[in-house]
């Protein structure tokens, strides 16, 4: 891959594989969200998959069946993608929906609905190296050489779905909305159990302490990766060079330690505090 295969929409960059332009300009402006729509929102590599489980679960009252018996794309399928959005556009309600949009992609028709939004967001840290070891597995990313080479771009902006800051900011503004519910990839490790009934107390849906019990089973990094229907091992070769790693990783929090230098570190930090002055929240990272 190089960074001809990337294309810029309203300053963001899209893999030319994964999505037209056509497509983006419809789910902005034409794409109708329903009132009953749940949308799962990140910035890649924040955890979307696991909150798809999760909320995959949920809907069931922790039964499994249909997150072992059906792939994670067609459970709730990214509208930022071709084939996503064709999916979602066929999916009877109610529908989960996946995408990593920053807010002013976002279909406009959300503003005017009482459609559900989670939006999870991760420690920017390990954001970053979940990108740079998936983007050695996905083709349709730009593969970096070094951690270092991904650093500059990341902090810049110029990486898929833009500038993690922006993205964090422009979905934040949104987070005092009924409809609008925020979770980091940290409280789901530090009390997956906690956050589940969070999640199910904004759905309006009340499980019981076994079904809970079985989200949180089931929703596990052991269990969701032996589950191919969620460990992205059935995604064709064209995609993901399986040879070459798994989409379920570590599933940490704070590998960063492992791979940034005391440098990158800092640099990052300077560059996080120059751009999230004025965001009056604090985080599990902070
Ligand atoms: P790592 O690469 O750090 O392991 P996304 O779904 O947004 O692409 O995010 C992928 C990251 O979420 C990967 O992180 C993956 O391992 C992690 N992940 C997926 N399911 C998880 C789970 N059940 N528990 C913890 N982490 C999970």
């Amino acid at each position: 891959m190089t960074s001809e295969d990337y294309f810029t929409y309203k300053g963001i960059l899209f893999p030319k594989q994964e999505i037209k332009e056509e497509a983006l300009r419809y789910v902005e402006n034409e794409f109708q969200v329903r009132d009953d729509d749940v949308f799962n929102i990140t910035y890649p590599k924040s955890g979307t998959n696991w909150m798809s489980e999760i909320l995959g679960l949920i809907r069931n009252d922790g039964d499994p069946s249909w997150v072992r018996n059906v792939p994670v794309f067609e459970r709730s399928p990214w509208i930022d993608t071709d084939q996503g959005l064709e999916t979602a556009l066929k999916n009877p309600p109610p529908r989960l929906i996946s995408c990593h949009f920053p807010f002013q992609l976002f279909p406009k028709s959300f503003l005017s609905s009482k459609a559900k939004v989670i939006y999870t967001l991760r420690n920017p840290k390990d954001v970053l190296v979940s990108h740079y070891h998936f983007s050695k597995i996905f083709k349709l990313w730009k593969n970096f050489g070094t951690l270092e080479e991904l650093l500059k771009e990341f902090l810049s902006g110029n990486v898929p779905s833009g500038s993690w800051f922006d993205h964090v900011k422009g979905w934040l503004q949104m987070k005092d909305r009924d409809n609008v519910f925020v979770m980091t990839y940290e409280e789901l490790q530090q009390d997956l159990r906690g956050s589940v009934k969070r999640i199910c107390h904004f759905l309006g849906k009340e499980l019981n302490d076994q079904q809970i019990d079985s989200v949180v089973e089931n929703a596990s990094f052991q269990k969701m990766k032996d589950n191919k229907m969620s460990n992205l091992t059935i995604v064709k070769e064209a995609y993901i060079d399986h040879k070459k790693g798994k989409f379920m990783r570590k599933g940490i929090s704070g590998d960063w330690k492992n791979h940034l230098t005391v440098a990158q570190s800092e640099l990052f930090d300077r560059v996080y505090q120059e751009n999230m002055r004025g965001v009056i929240m604090t985080f599990p990272w902070d």
